[in-house]
């Protein structure tokens, strides 16, 4: 039975790239595929009330964390609008939308993947319920979730998405798919965030995907992420963290080379970044031991290494990199499976 009216609550978590996605053309196409993974406890919750069969759209009010919020209201408003020719039945809906993190806001954790995850999941029920939803669920989240924020699209699956065109995974640029037969030895991954700096990002990452359009390392970049695309999944598959640990310190030094060598040319790495950067690379020569590093758009570092070390590894965390982090602020997190209604 169809309903024209209700309320869908969901959950969507953010997500750490492995091979990072940056440039981009057209509609949220990206320039290159991605691999990434699905945080547990980075997430978004979103509660959405809807009325169908209203003259015109309204978007009557939006919460964040319980308080109103133009700048955040504003850019929903705009995603909402800029989606009715996909979604013909916004333009006669009524919404409103209140959003949670579970992660301080003033963090400098990216919270677009997991907003825009939770969103794009909470339309696609709504589609459902309206009897207008074709084809998978899940694939029409994460589509519409591309459309809000490129990263999105890979927090609707979990413990690891694949997103962007990569033949021999039938890779999608449309929207992410789950990445199926993944060795045991990644079953459970810890992430632990080091928040160096929570400041606002000093370029965004809109900026920073059209810095990739008139590159002079594009070509070389697109070649270098389906690579590493290619050789990443073939050591997820074989269970070898030692040739996934490489390509993953890879991959996120690589992004800020992107950066540091765009014109206009930027650095979003701080001393801290470096610091522990330097502090694991060493604790891994002396222990021998599988911790490596990844870092997003912003001088956080992402601690990353499998669950069953962690006996080992936190103790160097809490002693050789807490003291790094902005009043001692880290996330401790872990691969999760993805959105799920509340
Ligand atoms: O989703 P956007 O447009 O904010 O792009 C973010 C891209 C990175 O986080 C830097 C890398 C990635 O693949 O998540």
């Amino acid at each position: 039975m169809t309903q024209n009216q209700g309320q869908i609550s969901v959950t969507a978590p953010s997500n750490i790239a492995f091979v990072k996605y940056w440039g981009k053309t057209g509609r949220q196409y990206p320039m290159n595929p991605s691999i990434s993974m699905t945080l547990k406890n980075c997430i978004t919750t979103c509660h959405v009330t809807y009325e169908t069969g209203q003259s015109e759209f309204a978007f009557t009010d939006y919460q964040f964390e319980g308080a109103q919020n133009a700048a955040f209201q504003s850019r929903i408003d705009k995603y909402l609008r800029g989606i009715f020719d996909i979604c013909p039945w916004l333009k006669e809906t009524c919404l409103s939308i209140a959003t949670n993190n579970s992660f301080p806001h003033s963090a400098g954790i990216a919270s677009s993947a997991s907003a825009f995850g939770a969103l794009g999941y909470a339309l696609a029920h709504i589609e459902k319920n309206l009897g207008v939803l074709e084809g998978d669920l899940n694939t029409r989240a994460s589509f519409l979730a591309r459309l809000g924020s490129g990263s999105a699209a890979r927090s609707i699956d979990g413990p690891f998405t694949l997103w962007g065109n990569y033949t021999p995974e039938n890779g999608q640029n449309d929207f992410a798919i789950p990445l199926l037969n993944i060795h045991d030895n990644f079953d459970d991954i810890n992430d632990t965030i080091l928040i160096l700096d929570a400041g606002e990002k000093k370029i965004s990452s809109s900026i920073g995907h059209s810095l990739m359009d008139n590159h002079p390392y594009r070509t070389a970049r697109i070649e270098q992420a389906n690579h590493n695309t290619h050789n990443i999944l073939s050591a997820m598959r074989a269970g070898d963290w030692d040739a996934f640990g490489s390509i993953l310190e890879q991959e996120a030094l690589s992004l800020h080379a992107m950066m540091m060598t765009s014109n206009p040319s930027y650095i979003l790495l701080s001393p801290q970044s470096i610091a522990a950067i330097h502090a694991i690379q060493n604790f891994r020569a002396e222990t021998k031991l599988p911790v490596y590093f990844t870092i997003d758009a912003g001088p956080n570092i992402h601690v990353i290494y499998p669950k069953s070390y962690s006996e080992k590894i936190k103790p160097f965390i809490e002693s050789d990199l807490k003291s790094l982090c902005k009043d001692e602020q880290m996330i401790w997190d872990e691969n999760g499976r993805g959105a799920h209604v509340l």
